[in-house]
C-alpha cells in the first residue's frame, strides 16, 4: 500500500495550525505529501464555516474529488464546516468516506489505517477536549515560524458568528504544555511563534491570564519573536500593552477586530464594548507601544444604516490601521443574527465593501 497524502486547507490561522500538526502526524506514520489530489491515497479537506463563501468553496471543491472517490482512496472533510454540515455531506456525498470535526483531528490518522482496511465510512462529530497528542509532533512548515494553539473553542457567543457551534466552548491548554511546545520548537531552530486562540485575552486559570502566559513564552530561552492573534477590545488592557512595550521580542502589532463602529449594532452583535472604549484601547495602544494595528469589520449587518455604516467608515479613518479584513455580512444559520431580517442588499453590501475596501487601500499605502 502506498502511502500518500494531500491536504487542501481552507479558513484561518487556526486551521492553518491544525494542518500543519496533521502534516507533522502523517510524517510520522511515513507518507509523503503530494501536490495533486489525483496522485493522493489520502485526501484530507480542512473547511471553514465562518462565511457562507468560505463553505461553497469548500464544497465545490469537495464536489469535485467525486471522480477520485473508490480504489482505496480515503477522502476526508475535516474541521469547522465537517462539524456544521458533516451528517448532511455524508448523505449527499458518496464519495467522502471520512467526516471529522475539529475536536478528534488527533484521531484521523487512525481512522485512516481502519478505513483502508475495511472500506468503512467513519463520521466524529464528538465534541470533546483536544488531546496533547495531536501537537506532539511539532511539524512546522516554515523554517523558523510556527504558531502555538493555546486554547480551543470560543465562548463569547458574538451574535453574528458560527464559531462557538463549530469549535465547542473554550477550552484552555495547559500553560506547561505550551511551554513545552514553544521550548520543543526553539530546539528545532524554530524561533518565532504566533500565540493562537479565538480571542487570547480569554486565557484565564487560577494563578494565570493570558498576560502572564505572553510573559512567560517571552522570557523561555530562544524566543526571538512572539505575537498573537486575536485579541478581543472588551477583555484587552492596559497591563497587556505595559508587557508589549517592556520585551523587545513581543511584536508591535496588534490585530484588534472592531467589527463595527456603531454603539447599536455593536450591541446587536452582542461584542461586549462601544466605539468609544475602543477609540480608547487604540489611544492607550498608540502612547504605550507606539505599534502598528490591524482590524476585522464586518459591513451589511442586520439594520446597519447608512449612518451606522458611515461609523464604521470614521473609525477606519480615525484608527488608520495597517491592514483590515473586510467581510460582507452572511447569515449563519443557528446563530442569534441570523434571526434578524438579512435586510440589507447584497447590492448595498458590496457597494459599502468597495468603499472600505479602497479607503483602507489609501491608508496601507501610506503606511509604506
Ligand atoms: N475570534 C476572532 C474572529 C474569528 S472569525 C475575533 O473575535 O476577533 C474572523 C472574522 O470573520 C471575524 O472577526 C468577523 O469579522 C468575520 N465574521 C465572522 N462571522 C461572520 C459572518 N457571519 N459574516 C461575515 N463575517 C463574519
Ligand atoms: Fe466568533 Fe466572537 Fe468568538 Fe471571535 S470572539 S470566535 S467573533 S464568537
Ligand atoms: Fe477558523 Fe473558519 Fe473554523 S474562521 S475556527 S476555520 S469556522
Amino acid at each position: 500500500m502506498t502511502k500518500k497524502v494531500f491536504i487542501r486547507t481552507f479558513g484561518c490561522q487556526m486551521n492553518d495550525r491544525d494542518s500543519e500538526a496533521l502534516t507533522g502526524l502523517f510524517l510520522e506514520q511515513g507518507y509523503s505529501f503530494v501536490q495533486n489530489p489525483e496522485d493522493a491515497d489520502v485526501i484530507l479537506v480542512n473547511t471553514c464555516s465562518v462565511r457562507a463563501h468560505a463553505e461553497d468553496r469548500a464544497l465545490s471543491f469537495l464536489g469535485s474529488l467525486k471522480a477520485l472517490g473508490s480504489n482505496g482512496r480515503v477522502i476526508g472533510l475535516i474541521g469547522c464546516m465537517a462539524q456544521n454540515k458533516g451528517n448532511d455531506i455524508f448523505q449527499k456525498m458518496p464519495h467522502i468516506n471520512l467526516i471529522c470535526g475539529p475536536s478528534s483531528l488527533e484521531f484521523i490518522p487512525e481512522y485512516v489505517v481502519r478505513i483502508r482496511a475495511s472500506g468503512e465510512r467513519i463520521v466524529d462529530l464528538q465534541d470533546r477536549l483536544r488531546g496533547e497528542e495531536f501537537y506532539r509532533a511539532s511539524y512546522a512548515i516554515q523554517p523558523n515560524h510556527t504558531q502555538v494553539v493555546i486554547s480551543t473553542g470560543c465562548s463569547n457567543y458574538c451574535s453574528y458568528c458560527v464559531v462557538p457551534y463549530v469549535r465547542g466552548e473554550l477550552r484552555l491548554r495547559r500553560p506547561e504544555d505550551i511551554i513545552e511546545e514553544a521550548r520543543r520548537n526553539v530546539v528545532r531552530g524554530i524561533k518565532k511563534v504566533t500565540l493562537l486562540g479565538q480571542n487570547v485575552n480569554d486565557y484565564r486559570l487560577p494563578t494565570i491570564d493570558f498576560v502572564k502566559l505572553l510573559r512567560m513564552v517571552a522570557d523561555s530561552e530562544g524566543i526571538e519573536e512572539i505575537d498573537f492573534v486575536s485579541a478581543h477590545p472588551k477583555n484587552t488592557s492596559k497591563e497587556l500593552f505595559e508587557l508589549m512595550a517592556q520585551k523587545p521580542n513581543i511584536k508591535k502589532h496588534l490585530h484588534l477586530p472592531f467589527q463595527s463602529g456603531s454603539n447599536r449594532i455593536l450591541k446587536l452583535m452582542n461584542r461586549g464594548y462601544t466605539r468609544e472604549d475602543y477609540l480608547g484601547l487604540v489611544s492607550d495602544y498608540k502612547k504605550i507601544v507606539r505599534g502598528a494595528l490591524s482590524t476585522d469589520v464586518i459591513v451589511g449587518f442586520p439594520s446597519e444604516t447608512e449612518d451606522a455604516f458611515l461609523q464604521t467608515k470614521d473609525m477606519m479613518e480615525r484608527v488608520e490601521f495597517c491592514y483590515a479584513y473586510i467581510f460582507k455580512y452572511s447569515p449563519r444559520p443557528g446563530t442569534a443574527a441570523a434571526e434578524l431580517k438579512d435586510d440589507i442588499s447584497q447590492e448595498e453590501k458590496e457597494r459599502r465593501h468597495q468603499i472600505l475596501l479602497n479607503l483602507q487601500k489609501s491608508i496601507s499605502f501610506a503606511y509604506k
